[in-house]
């Protein structure tokens, strides 16, 4: 149903987990796509298994703390690929603490990568959505930035000012048909849950009326509906794929 053909997707965090899954999902709907995070070897591997079933990809790699870095990696898409159409803003990074014991330069590296990151790569990819008259940025959160979390004030405020970020681009890019959305999910099986303890897992499995952990694949396909055409009148919204765990 959904056809992504000529469209040319970025996704930040995509050489494993749900950015991983998310540019397979792209990618076989039909858009070429350039994979970044800082393994090279990692986002290099991706592509490879997307240009194994014909489309264009390209690894980009890059570090979201670092401004010139993003820069970069938008230059090299663009020129590697062409105009960028998706963003889907994905890779974050996890810093956990109690707040009495929350080392500032936790705080800011958890701000640095997973919101201040996010604003600086829309703000490189709009001029060509703009240009386009044709843009669809997806910004993931959790869904921690609405219901709290124990231990995760740095990486919940981040969270939660991507919410509010993805609302305040959606009102002003909106004319230009720019949608602009949030993906919230739960509880996720993926290298950054795997290492949580057996009783976190648990207590959580617990919270999730759907009786499972979800899987990369549930939230690449809330990622691909949102990059389509038939998504098109849906603006400024979070997209909550938790099993239920907050509603
Ligand atoms: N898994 C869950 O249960 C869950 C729940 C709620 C929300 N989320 C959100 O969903 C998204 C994906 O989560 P995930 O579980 O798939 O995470 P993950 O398995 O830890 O993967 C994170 C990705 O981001 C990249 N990355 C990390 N720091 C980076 C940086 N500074 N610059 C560029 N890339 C960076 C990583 O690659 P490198 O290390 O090579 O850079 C990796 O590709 C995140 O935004 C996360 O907050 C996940």
């Amino acid at each position: 149903m959904f056809n992504l053909n000529g469209q040319i997707a970025l996704v930040t965090g995509g050489s494993q987990g749900i950015g991983r899954a998310a540019a397979l999902a792209l990618a076989e709907l039909g858009a070429d796509v350039a994979i970044m995070a800082r393994s090279a070897e990692k986002c290099e591997a991706v592509a490879e298994e997307i240009r194994a079933f014909g489309r264009r990809a390209l690894a980009v790699p890059g570090d979201m703390s670092n401004p010139e870095e993003i820069k970069s990696v938008v230059e090299r898409t663009a020129s590697g690929l062409g105009p960028i159409s998706i963003l889907v803003n994905n890779a974050a990074i996890t810093r956990d603490g109690l707040l009495l014991r929350m080392k500032r330069d936790d705080w800011n590296e958890v701000i640095d990568t997973n919101l201040t990151g996010v604003f600086l790569l829309i703000q490189q990819v709009l001029p060509m959505m703009t240009k386009a008259r044709r843009g669809r940025i997806i910004n993931l959160t959790s869904v921690v930035a609405q219901s709290g979390n124990v231990g995760q004030a740095n990486y919940i405020a981040a969270k939660a000012g991507v919410i509010g970020l993805t609302k305040a681009v959606a009102r002003e890019y909106g004319a230009r048909n720019i949608t602009v959305n949030a993906i919230a999910p739960g509880y996720i099986e993926t290298p950054m849950t795997a290492v949580l303890p057996e009783a976190v897992k648990q207590s959580m499995l617990d919270q999730i009326p759907l009786k499972r952990a979800g899987l990369d694949q549930d939230v690449a396909s809330a990622v691909a509906f949102l990059a389509s055409d038939e998504a098109g009148y849906i603006t400024g919204q979070v997209i909550n794929v938790n099993g239920g765990m907050y509603m």
